[in-house]
């Protein structure tokens, strides 16, 4: 049961599993006390003690107190030598923040974020503290939740510039976590194309380290996301806290030893030109962050972030539901297909047991290659002469649902779009653009755009009675300019940017509750906790290699449950990587997300064909426990040769196990391999060998897994409590 308890000048934000503490200081400054797993009360004299504090409880910010200070909400310049998380700048010029406590509410219910995606739900205790800065007038009100039911507190703020000159906003972060020392590893998510998410970790050393993205999106080279697990912690042992950020744009997440043997963590939008006017009277929202909280180690984290997004965070519609095993036409046909085409690839989709057949790109404009058409969201009759509406109906008269795909936030300088409306799109006048995949990108941020991109997406949808649809976004941002605002607003083009986007999605999703959204961005280029918000799952890379793939879902895995990555079976030889894998294998690796296919059928033999109806019903059935149980890895690719993961039912009556390994061993002995997450006083029979085990021993000894020989050999396996 979350509650917020307010004794002794302490906020402590409190559930079953955590404790959040802070502190307000005589004078105001805000402190931070504790965040880590749930404490009864807390004395804050050991605080004052470790800050360098008089044991009196007197506080004053002379002699640069703040530096030493665990803070809440810091800003640089005022005697903290640490990053701060709020930069801004007043009429005289200077950049000094200090911020005092005003007033503290404990909201009956935790509001929504103006214009972004927020964690939401009634069973939370909610915390507004408002802050002021008395020389400028800004006032800062930092907005605080924790649910009953997740070891996480999600945070924020919003900034209101309560004085009577303009200021400039050049970094408001969501969350700065101060923690009272440094021993501690830094883990993020780092990658790119065909390679996201792979988990690096390394010792925190004085300097800021971390990961931040320019790209206009969270990217395919960084997560916005950072964890610290103690240098002694393990996947299912020790401290750890995370923290990632609700946004889909440019950030930064940070962390730094300081001088004193403390860390400061730091996540939020990226403040590399960034600027934002605050005129008097205007406000500013920061982005929602979730800290998640764990002593069960890096596994315990991660079902931690898993069940938080799944209860509070992602679309209810689609929440605790199956998901449509579908086939995807994209390494199926790539550009080249017409309606006949498409509908005999369907059908053998069909013929398998798959319940939707999604067309990829190619179907509107002109559009042969990836050179022109995007913003042309007409048919192509070239290649669809009864358009939309019957090539749709024809698929759903085979028993299937219908999906497609668009690019909207894009346009081809190649397309009828761009002859109308130049300067629909980011450009910085007087320079050259520059395309990416011969695209420019439109600028979000404006009105006539977001209505013209809503336009053309509930066209497509009506048109094609689609209830699906593939969201892309396949370039990084470059020249950085809006035709619509004045030069000392074109620092915020890429947050309206990402403004623009959340409101043209909030538009979308209400208007076609029923259609699942499924986002991409060159594979898993913006897979985020701000879009999963909008889009309940997201096609996690554009490598669907069995090998490669166990690394990017493991990394993946991380931050999201298996419920939003798109992982689906592709031909062979792999298009991307040329390697050859066993269908088991690329099939026991898929089911490690919303299962699906991205190959022809038609040119798979009889043998393979009769095989892919046996994976499809097997997916079906095993859905449920794979999409949503709790979620343990159990061997690393980053650290060996093998991957094993495995979902459990929350009652934890059923389990299910994969393992796959690159090569194999000759003249070794099988794996063991240890699983989690079961009861240990259950008996569970593995239903492919028919041999029971004690849960314990299966958690202590391991299971025995005999893969094959060769390239990436497989198993998975099903466990079922025994009745005794
Ligand atoms: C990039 C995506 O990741 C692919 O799956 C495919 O949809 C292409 N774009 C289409 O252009």
């Amino acid at each position: 049961m979350a509650e917020i308890i307010r004794e002794d000048g302490l906020f402590h934000l409190r559930n079953d599993a955590i404790s959040y503490v802070m502190r307000e200081m005589p004078g105001g400054v805000l402190a931070h006390l504790y965040a880590g797993p749930r404490l009864a009360r807390v004395n804050a004299a050991n605080l004052l003690a470790h800050a360098g504090m008089p044991a009196d409880g007197t506080f004053s910010v002379q002699e640069m107190a703040l530096d030493k200070l665990p803070r809440e909400y810091p800003s640089f310049g005022l005697g903290d030598m640490r990053e701060g998380a709020l930069t801004v700048r007043a009429a005289d010029g200077t950049t000094a923040v200090d911020l005092r406590l005003e007033t503290a509410e404990i909201l009956e219910t935790k509001p929504a974020l103006e214009g972004l995606p927020a964690t939401f739900g009634d069973d939370c205790a909610a915390l507004r503290l408002t802050l002021k800065d008395a020389h400028t007038g800004l006032k800062v009100e930092l907005n605080y939740a924790i649910y009953d039911d997740c070891p996480a507190v999600v945070r924020s703020a919003r900034l209101v510039n309560g004085g009577e000159a303009p200021l400039t906003v050049t970094r408001a972060f969501s969350l700065c976590l101060d923690l009272p020392d440094d021993d501690w590893q830094l883990i993020t998510l780092s990658g790119g194309w065909a390679r996201e998410r792979s988990v690096y970790r390394r010792a925190l050393v004085p300097g800021e380290q971390g990961v931040s993205s320019r790209n206009g999106a969270s990217s395919l080279q960084a997560s916005p996301f950072l964890a610290l697990a103690r240098p002694q912690g393990t996947e299912s042992a020790g401290e750890v806290v995370g923290a990632a950020l609700i946004y889909s744009g440019n950030f930064t997440a940070t962390v730094a030893a300081t001088q004193y043997g403390a860390a400061r963590a730091q996540i939020g939008i990226n403040d590399r030109d960034f600027a934002w006017q605050l005129l008097p009277g205007e406000a500013l929202q920061t982005p929602e962050a979730a800290l998640v909280f764990s002593d069960a180690g890096i596994g315990g984290m991660s079902r931690g972030f898993h069940r938080l997004w799944q209860n509070h965070l992602l679309p209810r519609r689609w929440m605790n539901r199956p998901r449509p095993i579908l086939l995807n036409s994209w390494e199926a046909a790539y550009f080249d297909f017409d309606e006949e085409k498409l509908v005999s690839i369907a059908a053998a989709a069909a013929e398998m047991g798959a319940e939707l057949f999604v067309m990829d790109d190619g179907w509107f404009g002109r559009r042969d290659d990836d050179t022109t058409s995007l913003g042309d969201w007409d048919v192509d009759a070239r290649k669809l002469p009864g358009g939309l509406g019957r090539l749709g109906d024809r698929v759903r008269a085979l028993g299937l649902q219908f999906g497609i795909w668009m690019e909207p936030e894009m346009i081809s300088p190649e397309s009828e779009l761009y002859r109308a409306h130049p300067d629909w799109c980011l450009r910085i006048p007087g320079r050259e653009d520059i395309t990416g995949r011969h695209q420019l990108i439109l600028d979000m941020g404006r009105a006539d755009v977001q209505d013209f991109v809503v336009e053309s997406v509930s066209r497509t949808l009506r048109d094609s009675g689609a209830s699906y649809l593939k969201w892309d976004m396949n370039r990084n941002f470059s020249n950085i300019g809006s035709a619509v605002l004045p030069p000392e607003r074109q620092g915020e083009v890429p947050h309206r940017y990402m403004l623009g986007l959340y409101a043209v999605m909030e538009r979308l999703v209400r208007a076609f509750p029923d259609v699942l959204f499924e986002g991409c961005s060159s594979g898993g280029g913006r897979f985020d906790a701000g879009l999963l918000y909008y889009v309940p799952q997201y096609w996690c890379s554009d490598d669907t290699d069995a090998l490669r793939r166990c690394r990017i879902q493991y990394g993946t895995s991380m931050l999201f449950p298996p419920s939003t990555i798109g992982a689906h079976v592709s031909a062979v030889p792999n298009h991307q990587t040329g390697v050859v894998t066993p269908l088991e294998t690329r099939f026991a690796v898929a089911l490690g997300g919303t299962f699906g296919y991205e190959l022809d059928p038609r040119a798979l033999s009889p043998e393979e064909r009769e095989a892919l109806r046996g994976q499809v019903a097997f997916a079906s059935e095993t859905q449920m426990l794979r999409l949503y149980g709790d979620f343990y890895r159990l061997v690393s690719p980053f650290e060996g040769d093998m991957t094993a993961w495995m979902s459990v039912s929350a009652d934890r009556a059923e389990a299910l196990l994969t393992v796959v390994r690159d090569l194999s061993h000759p003249n070794s002995m099988p794996p063991m391999v240890r699983l989690q997450g079961l009861d240990a006083a259950k008996r569970y029979r593995v239903r492919e060998t028919g041999e029971v085990y004690g849960g314990d021993e299966l958690m202590r000894i391991g299971l025995c897994c005999p893969l094959g020989n060769g390239i990436a050999a497989s198993l998975v396996y099903r466990l079922a409590a025994v009745e005794e």
